[in-house]
């Protein structure tokens, strides 16, 4: 039973999609159907709350959905909820079904909006780290993120049976917007000879000096894991850097893209998603707000969105250095 006033919770994915939203959204629908609260889902993110947007759910309507990738209820990256205006008309829409609190499934972005938006409105409001950054303070590990490398690196490793049989380089970019998440795990989980991150600058030097010992020792080099958000430039920047360096080498250039948020849901996503959109809705039950659900250390913790957003969840020195040491 719910032990306090919550009568109706909406829930909504917002920013870019994860694999493992849809076994998030399941969760909360389920958890707060088995405490008697009545569940709308939002479409579009905060684009849906402002346009009103949003349908009841029953426990059938998210039968069969935890193994699919993407978002049954949409996603978006709302312009208008940036301003008090389209807040005022979201808490108009949300007052008019009776809705008390809100699952906010997304990353730093959809944090920011809900933490604004419970300081203006009588709304209580929850975050699930949804994105495959993994880049959310509060946290371990984001839903989507080990899916993400898993699907990272089946595409390096085709990639590198043709880098191979040609002797080539290949720069292979990956997503993960201002952090190197994305990037260490791919890099250490493929093996590859070097992995620029935004976190470490001028790995470039570094890169030259490798490649001309390795072409003395004649070792095949092939793979270099290029963070999106990397400080040297994108993969096609560091390639040519390269080429002016090193025009001997025969290299490639391939971004990953899109591709890396597509997908079914790893277990691990599965099972994270699962327990932190059933850990949401109970703290919310509990009379939680203005926080978010991580899992830390295996345990289930609750975070302020203050701290979530303005605290930076710092790279494990000691996997980059063991990255470096095993690629020697
Ligand atoms: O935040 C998830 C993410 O996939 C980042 O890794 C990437 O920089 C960004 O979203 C791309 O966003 P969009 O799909 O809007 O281009």
């Amino acid at each position: 039973m719910a032990v306090n006033d919550i009568k109706r919770l909406a829930v909504f994915t917002s920013g870019g999609d994860a694999p493992g939203m849809n076994a998030a959204i399941r969760a909360v629908v389920r958890t707060a159907i088995y405490h008697d609260l009545h569940v709308y889902g939002i479409m579009h993110g905060y684009e849906g709350m402002i346009g009103g947007d949003l349908k009841r759910l029953e426990k059938s309507d998210v039968g069969n959905i935890l193994q699919r990738g993407g978002t049954i209820l949409k996603t978006a990256r709302s312009q208008a909820f940036r301003t008090k205006e389209g807040r005022q008309e979201a808490f108009e829409v949300l007052s008019e079904q009776g809705i008390d609190a809100c699952v906010c499934i997304g990353g730093n972005g959809t944090y920011t909006g809900a933490k604004i938006f419970s300081e203006e409105h009588p709304v209580k409001m929850i975050g699930v780290p949804g994105t495959i950054d993994n880049d959310i303070y509060g946290t371990d590990f984001t839903i989507g993120f080990d899916t993400a490398v898993n699907t990272a690196l089946e595409a390096v490793d085709r990639i590198r049976d043709t880098a191979d049989s040609h002797s080539r380089i290949f720069f292979i970019e990956v997503m993960g917007r201002h952090t190197g998440y994305i990037a260490l795990n791919t890099g250490i989980g493929s093996g590859a000879g070097d992995i620029f991150l935004p976190e470490i600058h001028n790995s470039i030097n570094y890169l030259v000096k490798r490649l001309k010992q390795a072409n003395r020792r004649k070792k095949l080099f092939n793979l270099i894991i290029v963070a999106e958000g990397d400080t040297d430039g994108n993969a096609q920047a560091v390639a040519n850097r390269i080429k002016e360096e090193l025009p001997e080498f025969d290299s490639k250039v391939t971004i990953l893209g899109h591709l890396q948020r597509g997908g079914a849901p790893s277990a691990i996503d599965r099972v994270l998603a699962s327990r932190l959109g059933y850990s949401a809705v109970n703290a919310l039950l509990k009379g939680e707000n203005k926080v978010a659900v991580g899992l830390v250390k295996n345990e289930v913790v609750l975070t302020s969105f203050e701290d979530a957003i303005s605290k930076q969840k710092e790279l494990d020195a000691d996997l980059i250095e063991m990255a470096r040491i095993l690629a020697l």
